[in-house]
């Protein structure tokens, strides 16, 4: 009982000496003071960044980029090479593939495959129904005669090497009633091929030669004879 009443008593008191330091001006003060001596708390958290450290970096970046797309060498590692030619590189890129002799007399001895079932893979031909092209005057003769034989066929009769044919040649070239339509570009690899085969040793037929002997011969729409190509020979 006795406790219970000394609690009872104690906020009273409490409340008295608490008006007495509230309007204290020494207590006030020293309240400051230590206020003051203390440092600041340490925060946690993010702090923006400084204005100038942020025009700074962007700068970098920014001077970075522009390098790097200058000088950037479209990323191919040829660019270490030292005798690399960037802009030639794109010229040869871009520029047509110009055939090695290689490889248009590759593409000749493919394109053979179909004239072989008639003159045979060694150009013998057949003796008496398909004449040899492997020594024959007409294939290491004038291109002239040859591009016209291939273009619109041959028939009749005809003498190769000293022996009489009288068969039919059919046509390979883009001509009207022409069964093959070979490109111009295919008739001169194939051309090319038997003047370089067999010990055959005449020069190659470009593609310009017989577009020009398809555009002088546009009118014409059957096979030659021997008698007609005498000119051309
Ligand atoms: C269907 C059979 C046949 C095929 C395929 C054929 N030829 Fe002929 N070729 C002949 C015949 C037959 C003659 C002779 C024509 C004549 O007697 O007038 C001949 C003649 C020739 C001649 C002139 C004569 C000579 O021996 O030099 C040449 C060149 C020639 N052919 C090349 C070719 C080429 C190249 C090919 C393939 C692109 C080819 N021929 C495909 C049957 C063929």
């Amino acid at each position: 009982m006795s406790s219970n009443r000394d609690q009872s008593r104690e906020p009273a008191a409490n409340n008295q000496r608490a008006e007495q330091g509230a309007v204290n001006d020494e207590s006030l003060q020293q309240v400051h003071a230590i206020l003051l001596r203390e440092k600041n708390e340490p925060s946690e958290g993010f702090s923006p960044m400084p204005l100038f450290l942020l025009g700074f970096i962007s700068a970098i970046i920014f001077v970075c980029s522009v390098y790097v797309v200058h000088y950037r060498g479209d990323f191919d590692p040829l660019v270490y090479d030292h005798r690399y030619d960037a802009a030639a590189a794109k010229a040869a890129a871009s520029a047509p593939k110009e055939l090695t002799p290689e490889q248009i007399l590759a593409r000749g001895r493919q394109s053979f495959q179909t004239c072989a079932a008639c003159h045979q893979t060694s150009g013998q031909g057949v003796p008496g129904v398909y004449p040899p092209l492997a020594g024959s005057e007409l294939v290491l003769g004038k291109e002239d005669a040859l591009i016209r034989i291939l273009l619109h066929g041959l028939n009749g009769p005809i003498v190769v090497k000293g022996n009489p044919y009288n068969g039919a040649m059919p046509a390979f070239g883009k001509v009207p009633g022409g069964g093959y339509n070979w490109s111009n570009e295919r008739i001169a690899q194939v051309l090319s091929y038997i003047r370089h085969e067999w010990g055959n040793n005449a020069g190659f037929i470009t593609t310009e030669q017989v577009d020009a002997v398809l555009k002088a011969e546009a009118a014409r729409s059957k096979p030659w004879t021997d008698a007609e190509l005498k000119p051309f020979e």
